[in-house]
């Protein structure tokens, strides 16, 4: 049996707001598997950016463990982390936080080849830009000299440039037109099979997570509710939520019949999480069971719901 890449167990990160407490990832645990594309999706503030950034160690988990490649990294400080650094790297969501205003293309791509001890002569640099289908011009250019997708693609190159094994991808095709879209999942499948890559994808952009990964995690309020291979999960969502984010795309096969799901009321605030599921106060199938912490419910293999209506009937024994 392999062993997975990364395993995150019982993941936890709160983060103090004056008196008050944000939820923002609660009890999170999965496993993703070398060459794998996991996909991470759920509304805006479900805490996906949040539980990628403890896993890259760019936070501090409240709670919980992370261990990377067998070696667990929970606590390790920015030094302790250089070593897996190289093999864990992180394309951002907002590329301003990211990219350092005052170096140029080239220093940013250079910087972790040297920082990792690679050789970085110029044919590395160029290789790792022609990858994203950008030329050499841009190499002289500070960050506020390229466009939004530009810089987009340069982050892309710089967490690709040190050939890791695990990267996390947060909206990274948020800022590109369609056929610079295309061309990054390109990137990203040849990557996988090439290094044998796998990698996080969080994205709000569900046909895309279809066509690109193996299996999904749905989050909801910092928790993941459902889980299992794409295929599974899009086909047939067991969870309430999945089904009702699933049921906003258009369905391009017409055997697949499916409900328009729309949920009343807004998303509870992360301040004050209630035991149970998190859609307690707007699910048309509440009951008592719903009120406190729910298992997850095995749906087929890999695929898990945590929902009441996953749970396999009683089968009641003849006397
Ligand atoms: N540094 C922080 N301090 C306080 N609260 C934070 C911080 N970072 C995130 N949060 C809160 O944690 C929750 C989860 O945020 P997060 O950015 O992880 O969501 P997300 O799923 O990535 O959303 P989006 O799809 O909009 O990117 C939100 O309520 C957010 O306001
Ligand atoms: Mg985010």
């Amino acid at each position: 049996m392999t062993e997975p890449i990364l395993r995150v167990e019982h993941l936890v990160k709160h983060f103090r707001e004056g008196r008050h407490t944000i939820h923002a990832v609660n009890d999170v645990s999965f496993e993703v598997y070398p060459g794998e594309a996991v996909a991470v999706v759920g509304e805006s503030g479900s805490g996906k950016s949040t539980m990628a950034r403890c896993i890259i160690r760019l936070e501090r988990p409240t709670a919980g463990r992370i261990v990377f490649n067998g070696e667990d990294i929970t606590h390790h400080s920015a030094r302790q982390m250089r070593p897996a650094r190289r093999m864990l790297q992180m394309v951002f969501q907002d590329t301003h936080e990211s990219l350092n205003p005052l170096f140029s293309v080239r220093r940013i791509l250079r910087e972790p080849l040297i920082l990792h001890g690679l050789n970085h002569d110029k044919t590395q640099i160029l290789g790792a830009l022609e990858k994203v289908k950008l030329d050499q011009n841009h190499l002289g250019r500070r960050p506020h000299q390229l466009s939004g997708g530009q810089k987009q693609r340069v982050g892309m190159a710089r967490a690709m440039i040190t050939r890791p094994q695990f990267v996390v991808l947060d909206e990274p095709t948020a800022s590109l037109d369609m056929s610079l879209r295309l061309q990054t999942l390109n990137l990203l499948r040849e990557l996988q099979r090439e290094l044998n890559m796998a990698y996080l994808f969080i994205s709000h952009d569900l046909s895309t997570v279809r066509h690109l990964c193996d299996r999904v995690l749905v989050m909801y309020l910092g928790r993941i509710v459902e889980a299992g291979r794409v295929e599974d999960v899009f086909d047939h969502p067991r969870h309430v939520y999945t089904q009702a984010l699933l049921s906003a795309i258009p369905i391009p096969d017409p055997t697949i019949q499916r409900q328009r799901l729309l949920l009343s009321g807004e998303t509870p605030s992360t301040r004050q999480l209630k035991p149970g599921c998190g859609l307690q106060d707007r699910c048309p199938h509440v009951s008592a069971e719903c009120r406190v912490p729910i298992p997850f419910y095995k749906v087929s293999d890999g695929h898990v719901a945590a929902c009441r209506l996953a749970k396999p009937p009683i089968i009641e024994e003849k006397l």
